[in-house]
């Protein structure tokens, strides 16, 4: 589908306009629109993005979250938006269970899609969604935001070049304590019919996601324990509910070339709030980064007298830095919400210039090959291969 043909000129000689649709508002869905919202204001880009049509399940709410998160309208109509010739984009920001019918029927409108993480439920469903995205040839990527923060694309830049040599080991944690409490309702996010997984589909996804990112490297056999700590949780409506999902699960990996790596993703873990930090190791240093000091990267190089060396931190918000010179003066730092604002502006930008954009589909089904040999193989108490 060509862009061109598809974006109307705006008026009064404006850039010509990129309408979204966005599924789902709550979570992520305030997080994504921030991002619609705010990436003409701070990037140069060839399209206007317009913030069009917020769906939803109920019509008030959906109207509602409209208005607030500066939509133009709402629906109830999923079909009657993919029937609407005017929007471009799908941005799908529902729960893990409803992605692979929204983005399927958006694909086969012919929409350009934007899907919340994890791809899909199950690798089988991951591949349709995969294969049909190419077959419409239309754009397709995934919300894996983490990529895109100053200081994760500057590491993958660094490791790129070589500055610490050929990559030995990764070790990465994700870590949060808002299941440790036994009292907490269920919610889609502790049924499996509903999520696929528990802290493994929700956060070792990011992982693996960033690990490819920083690294290049593949899975190659993954082998995994998991736990359950609280098996049912009140229902809110007086019972009680099952809970069949992963509180924590750690796997490790061997990647092909030899390089091998150790995962840990709970949501059982007191004190830990949102700890998503990886650490690299290469032949002759080694980076890290942690999401709660997302600005900085503690980088080890031997570049100094044996005496004076050691773990440095690097402030990534320099104008030297990706996306910083955007933002604010040196130093002058961002958040969280700017990693969905880069994603959508590399995004739109790749729509324009048919530039590669990652991730897409493709690794989609990459990391959730990791998810399910990891699931398997915890299942198992055995090594399994990652397939291709
Ligand atoms: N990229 C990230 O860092 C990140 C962070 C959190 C969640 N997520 C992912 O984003 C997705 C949504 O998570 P969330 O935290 O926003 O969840 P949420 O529960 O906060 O919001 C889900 C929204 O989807 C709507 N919804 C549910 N089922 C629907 C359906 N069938 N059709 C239309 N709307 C439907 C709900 O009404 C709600 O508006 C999940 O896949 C999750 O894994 C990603």
């Amino acid at each position: 589908m060509s862009l061109s043909s598809q974006a109307n000129a705006a008026a009064g000689g404006d850039l010509p306009v990129l309408n979204v649709a966005m599924v789902g508002h709550a979570f992520m869905g305030r997080a994504h629109s921030n991002a619609w919202r705010q990436c003409n204001r701070f990037f140069d880009l060839p399209f206007r993005v317009v913030p069009k049509v917020i769906v939803g399940r109920h019509a008030e709410r959906a109207a509602a979250a409209a208005h607030k998160l500066g939509f133009e309208h709402a629906t109830t109509d999923l079909d009657a938006v993919l029937a609407d010739p005017t929007i471009h984009i799908v941005d799908v920001a529902t729960p893990n269970d409803s992605h692979h019918d929204i983005t399927m029927a958006a694909l086969k409108a012919k929409k350009h899609v934007l899907c919340e993480k994890p791809l899909a439920m199950t690798l089988v469903q991951a591949k349709a969604m995969a294969a049909l995205a190419k077959k419409q040839k239309v754009r397709v990527g995934l919300w894996h935001n983490y990529r895109r923060a100053p200081a994760t694309r500057l590491a993958a830049q660094m490791i790129a070049r070589g500055d610490i040599g050929a990559v030995r080991q990764v070790r990465a944690v994700y870590l949060q304590d808002w299941l440790a409490d036994a009292s907490v309702p269920a919610s889609w996010r502790t049924s499996k019919k509903t999520c696929g997984s528990g802290a493994h589909g929700d956060l070792n996804a990011h992982l693996i996601d960033l690990t490819r990112a920083l690294t290049g490297l593949e899975f190659e056999s993954v082998c995994g324990v998991q736990q359950t700590f609280t098996k049912e949780r009140p229902d809110g409506a007086g019972g009680k509910a099952k809970v069949d999902v992963d509180d924590a699960f750690l796997f490790l990996a061997k990647f092909k070339g030899g390089a091998i790596g150790s995962y840990e993703a709970t949501r059982t873990a007191p004190g830990r709030k949102n700890h998503n930090c990886i650490e690299v190791s290469g032949e002759k240093g080694s980076i890290r980064w942690n999401l709660e000091r997302m600005n900085e990267l503690e980088v080890f190089l031997q570049d100094a007298p044996r005496d004076a060396q050691g773990f440095r931190t690097v402030m990534c918000m320099d104008s030297v830095h990706p996306y910083a010179a955007n933002w604010w003066p040196d130093g002058h730092i961002v958040g969280y919400e700017h990693t969905f604002v880069h994603h959508v502006v590399d995004f739109v930008t790749a729509l324009h210039d048919g530039s590669a954009f990652a991730p897409n589909f493709e690794d989609g089904v990459a990391v959730q090959a990791v998810l399910e040999a990891s699931l398997a193989a915890a299942k198992a108490g055995n090594w399994v291969k990652v397939p291709r």
